[in-house]
């Protein structure tokens, strides 16, 4: 994942790092309220830290490619800023690796994980930036520590973050995941593929998790009993991936679909995706993150894979990622 002392052209040594994807297969929404979900790394796509020393007295400028932003650790900026929340990330990394004075860097953001579209695209952009970091002062974080980061960045970007996205991308393993108690790595029981399809509409976690939460606190009953049966669905899908039973999986999507439409954060754009997926043979497929946008998410035989992306792209998938999720 690290890569140290590649030449540039000032000819300083750069620190590289990366953090993945991540795609929630099942329990996306209910997870907020306690209930188990399952994520998983998407390899395919992944944000990238740079760091380069700078001439002294310059302090810690962090440049992010694809906001075309430059900003200079401790210029003002309010919270909305999208600096803010890098500028957060830098300095609880630094905090937490114990060094006390801003030092002279060059810090150097990109991904190709597609912004607010429920693959992690904050988070990876947080775990690539605290493990660069790291790495450049030659210290170690353990996941846990990358995780712990992580969830702070998320706190900016979503105010409640359950904690899923954190914990997945720092990881980098399937995760099978309860609020507040330890994480259990899965360990798939075969390799599966899966295909996203983008809607090319962005999902803002912040707003479909506060409408949630809203509904929730008009209609409490209707909403724990269908956060429970999204949890029981995460459950059960937890042993069948496991035991590599795809065949129980797929149906245990279209289940989990079915609930978040009627929790209310599914949209036309993203059943118009997963309906195609099913057309063309995918074994179930549901939204994935927190909805109204963003991706979906289909289970696809590895002979599909093909034939599920095209038919994506035909019903208007702005992006298509074929993935697979391996052993370990
Ligand atoms: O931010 P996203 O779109 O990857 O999804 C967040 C998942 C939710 O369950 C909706 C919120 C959370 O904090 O777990």
């Amino acid at each position: 994942m690290l890569s140290v002392g590649d030449p540039n052209t000032r000819g300083d040594p750069l620190t590289t790092a990366y953090a993945s994807g991540k795609v929630i297969l099942f329990g996306e929404h209910a997870v907020v309220y306690g209930r188990p979900a399952i994520a998983v790394p998407v390899t395919q796509v992944r944000a990238c830290a740079e760091i380069q020393a700078a001439p002294s007295g310059q302090g810690l400028v962090i440049r992010a490619l694809d906001l075309d932003l430059t900003h200079r650790l401790g210029a003002a900026i309010a919270t909305d800023h999208p600096a803010y929340p890098l500028e957060a990330t830098v300095r609880n990394t630094l905090n937490t690796l114990a060094i006390q004075a801003i030092p002279d860097l060059t810090l150097t953001v990109s991904s190709t994980v597609p912004m607010a579209r429920g693959l992690g695209s904050g988070a990876a952009l947080a775990a690539a930036i605290a493990r660069a970091l790291a790495q450049h002062f030659g210290k170690r974080l353990a996941p846990s520590e990358v995780s712990d980061l992580v969830y702070q960045t998320e706190i900016i970007h979503h105010g409640t973050p359950s904690g899923i996205d954190n914990t997945v991308i720092a990881y980098e393993q399937p995760v099978y995941f309860v609020r507040g108690q330890p994480i259990e790595v899965l360990d798939v029981g075969r390799r599966f593929w899966l295909a996203i399809g983008d809607t090319g509409i962005r999902g803002p976690t912040r707003i479909a998790v506060g409408d949630v939460r809203r509904s929730w606190q008009q209609d409490p009953t209707r909403y724990e009993a269908l956060f429970d049966r999204i949890g029981a669905i995460a459950s059960r899908a937890r042993q069948a991936l496991v035991e590599g039973d795809v065949g129980t999986l797929g149906p245990l999507m279209n289940e989990n679909q079915e609930l978040l439409e009627a929790i209310g954060v599914s949209s036309p754009e993203l059943e118009a995706l997963i309906h195609s997926a099913l057309q063309a043979g995918a074994w179930g497929a549901k939204l994935c993150g927190a909805g109204r946008g963003g991706n979906m998410v289909a289970l696809v035989d590895a002979r599909r894979t093909k034939a599920v992306a095209a038919a994506l792209r035909r019903a208007g998938a702005k992006g298509v990622i074929v993935s697979h999720v391996d052993r370990h």
